[in-house]
């Protein structure tokens, strides 16, 4: 893949570092650690948010507004937003009463390096930061804009996205999930989230609701590979690499992609996701390189 996509791929990587940069400068800036008892809870947000992390869901946010010429600073901002509640998702996911894992982005879980009630309410406090974000007018200064992006973020979010996906996933240990309904499971729980990261990119974008079907086909389809990825990291990764603890899933009783069909199919399956993704982007020109390399990453990963 690398030697037929050079350049996109130097492109790609230059835009994560420019990503991974800028979402670390924002948080800082959005989290001051407060002069009081509350410091604690600021310093296991900062831990979370600032310094790890490949920041896929800001760089779609950004990647699909600057298709439409949204300016960086916006789009930064709602791809902080996504990123809040993802970063959220991951310390709750984390916990002893779900998948009790002591390791993340190479570094002890916020539960370990503080406790579960503080890792508890550093996960709320972020999942409210996101949505104050999307409600100032430094994200938008159109207040049907704001709305929309927050429409957009708490669906993905809640029961019909990746909460409810986390309930599917915690029922799936020791279920008998047939291919349709891990499909589902899998869409609200990663799906949901990096859909809505394409989607507020084609908010602040002003692309009408009826004209976003391609994005949200694209995004339906990078969403699936993404989590068919995870899991066959958790079978063949490496924890260097992920900085996380692997070899999870199959222990836990857990029902993937990766169970259910194994390895060279899932891995099969993924790749023709991904190819069908960017059949999606054809009505764009090389505009859309960028966003394509992004989708090659999301299947090709190694962390
Ligand atoms: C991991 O997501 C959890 C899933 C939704 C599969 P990422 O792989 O995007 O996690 P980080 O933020 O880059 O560590
Ligand atoms: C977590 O999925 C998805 C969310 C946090 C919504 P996993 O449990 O597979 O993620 P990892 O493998 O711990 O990153
Ligand atoms: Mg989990
Ligand atoms: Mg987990
Ligand atoms: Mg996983």
């Amino acid at each position: 893949m690398a030697d037929q996509q050079p350049e996109a791929d130097l492109q790609l990587a230059e835009a994560f570092a420019r990503i991974q940069a800028d979402v670390d400068a924002r948080f800082d800036a959005f989290l001051p650690i407060p002069d009081d008892s509350r410091a604690r809870l600021v310093e296991a947000m900062r831990y979370a948010v600032i310094g790890g992390g490949k920041r896929v869901r800001p760089l779609l946010t950004v990647t699909t507004a600057a298709l439409y010429n949204v300016d960086r600073d916006l789009a930064e901002r709602a791809g902080c937003a996504v990123e809040a509640i993802h970063a959220y998702s991951l310390i709750h996911d984390d916990l002893p009463c779900m998948d009790d894992d002591d390791l993340r982005h190479g570094k002890p879980t916020v539960h370990k390096a503080f406790d579960v009630a503080t890792a508890v309410l550093a996960g709320d406090a972020l999942h409210a930061l996101a949505f104050e974000i999307l409600s100032m007018p430094e994200t938008s200064g159109d207040p049907y804009v704001r709305a929309e992006l927050i429409e957009t973020l708490a669906s993905a979010s809640g029961f019909g996205g990746m909460a409810g996906g986390q309930m599917m996933d915690i029922m799936a240990e020791g279920a008998d999930y047939d291919l349709h309904t891990i499909t589902r499971l899998q869409q609200l729980k990663t799906g949901a989230l990096l859909g809505a990261a394409v989607e507020m990119g084609a908010i602040l974008g002003r692309v009408p609701r009826d004209q976003r079907g391609h994005l949200h086909n694209f995004a339906r389809d990078i969403g699936l590979a993404f989590q068919i990825a995870d899991d066959l990291l958790d079978v063949e990764g490496d924890e260097a690499s992920t900085g996380k603890a692997l070899r999870k899933d199959q222990g836990a009783g857990k029902a993937t992609f990766v169970s259910l069909m194994g390895v060279e199919q899932a891995r099969d399956q993924a790749k023709a996701l991904v190819e069908q993704a960017i059949g999606h982007l054809a009505i764009y020109g090389s505009e859309a390189d960028l966003l394509r390399a992004l989708a090659r990453f999301i299947v090709y990963r190694d962390r």
